[in-house]
């Protein structure tokens, strides 16, 4: 790089005392989806803002990675859910290659969860019935949105808009098949504590053949 960023100081100072307590065997459930609900419960009471977000990585047949930010809508034995287009770009990484990633980060509590998984769709039944649990202008722009595909501006979004809500004024907004949810049935599940001294934890579940969860700690 020929001109360093008048950021690279500051962001090379970025340090803070990490004093929270730490992630010890004795205290972690044996089933990593228990110990995933006691620290989202705990996120979900110290985070400010949208606690359930996290990073989806996905990667195309050829091993092309791309990342982006999805909102969990709900977990345990079967997996992880979340919402999207299957027509985007994520949609079209997920039908050529299932294996995918979450990353949640609770920086006021400085923790990382990492799962890894295979991902399939949920039903089209149960898909609509979360959408139509979204407000109604979510479930229209979701109708309307040909997500990750270029428009020509936002007065062409907000054209569809209109017509759509014109079109099913005083009716159910069909959940269009396009949209739904997928759900990752997770192989590993790495829970990460900061520590001071930058000595941390991270306990590491992966599911063996018989399906139960092998527990080791790897090293910082
Ligand atoms: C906090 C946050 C939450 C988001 N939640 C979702 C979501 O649940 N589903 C979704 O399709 N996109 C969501 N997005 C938008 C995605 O990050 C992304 O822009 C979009 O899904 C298109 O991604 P793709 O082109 O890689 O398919 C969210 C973005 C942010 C910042």
């Amino acid at each position: 790089m020929s001109k360093p960023s008048k950021l690279k100081g500051v962001i090379r100072d970025l340090r803070r005392g990490l004093n929270y307590s730490g992630l010890y065997e004795k205290d972690a459930a044996d089933d990593p989806i228990q110990q995933f609900e006691v620290w989202l419960n705990e996120a979900v009471k110290k985070e400010t803002f949208e606690p359930n977000a996290m990073t989806l990585a996905t990667a195309t047949s050829d091993g092309k990675p791309t990342a982006r930010t999805v909102l969990l809508k709900d977990f345990g034995p079967e997996g992880f859910e979340f919402y999207t287009n299957y027509n985007s770009r994520k949609g079209q990484s997920l039908e050529e290659n299932p294996q995918a990633s979450l990353v949640f980060y609770w920086g006021s509590l400085s923790r990382q969860v990492l799962i890894d998984g295979t991902v399939t769709k949920l039903s089209h039944e149960k898909s609509a019935e979360y959408f139509h649990s979204r407000p109604r202008a979510s479930q229209i722009a979701a109708y309307i949105s040909n997500q990750s595909h270029a428009v020509a501006n936002r007065n062409e979004l907000k054209a569809l808009m209109k017509s759509a809500s014109e079109k099913f004024r005083d009716q159910e907004v069909p959940c269009p098949e396009h949209w739904g949810g997928f759900v990752l049935m997770p192989t590993r599940i790495e829970f990460w504590q900061g520590r001071p001294d930058r000595l941390h934890d991270r306990l590491c579940y992966t599911r063996e053949e018989s399906n139960q969860w092998r527990r080791q700690r790897l090293a910082p």
